[in-house]
């Protein structure tokens, strides 16, 4: 049963469940499942200028909203999800959007991720996460790639300079970087 089909009472519990994981010792999970609001993705792929031709990489793309809002852009989404849960919904989400062509799930620890092909990266992740995740994926990162992190500045040592702008609508606040 996906996370969603779960009513409200079951997805709560869901979320409290993954909350908990990351606080276990020598977790590979740097953040809890907690969805970007529609508004904010929206948003996200306006301030990186999302097309056809773009590929999208979401480091940790939960149930897979936003890969799904990249695709109907055009534009090629692969997610790295740890949860296998969430990793199938999102498969699945794709699915019955009928865009199973432009969008791939690797159950995966992010952190591993191979991201040459990206041309934007998304995050919604934790401080830690960012860092992390970044610091994984640093060797295949492409110069100029566009990273947008949702909530969560990027910590990581030169990254300050790598800013380009900070959107700050509704106080939703989304840091936009280039890397
Ligand atoms: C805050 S949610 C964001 C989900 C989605 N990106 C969105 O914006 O709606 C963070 C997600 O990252 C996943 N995650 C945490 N650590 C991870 C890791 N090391 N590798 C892959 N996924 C991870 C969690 O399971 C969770 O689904």
């Amino acid at each position: 049963m996906s996370v969603a089909a779960k009513g409200p009472l079951g997805s709560i519990l869901f979320e409290m469940r993954t909350w908990l994981r990351c606080m276990l010792p020598y977790t590979p999970y740097v953040a809890p499942f907690y969805p970007t609001p529609d508004s904010v993705i929206s948003r996200l792929l306006d301030l990186t200028a999302v097309k056809q031709g773009d590929v999208l990489f979401d480091l940790g793309c939960g149930d897979g909203r936003v890969l799904l809002a990249a695709a109907r852009r055009g534009a090629r989404g692969v997610g790295f999800e740890l949860d296998p849960q969430l990793a199938a919904d999102a498969l699945q989400a794709a699915r019955e959007a009928g865009l199973e062509k432009l969008v791939k799930v690797v159950r995966a620890d992010a952190a591993s991720a191979d991201v040459s092909e990206a041309t934007v990266i998304a995050l919604y992740l934790s401080d830690h996460g960012n860092s992390r995740l970044l610091a994984g994926v640093s060797r295949t990162l492409r110069p100029g790639t566009r990273v947008a992190s949702f909530y969560f500045p990027v910590g990581l040592p030169g990254w300050e300079q790598k800013l380009t702008h900070t959107d700050r609508t509704d106080g939703l606040v989304v840091y936009l970087y280039k890397a």
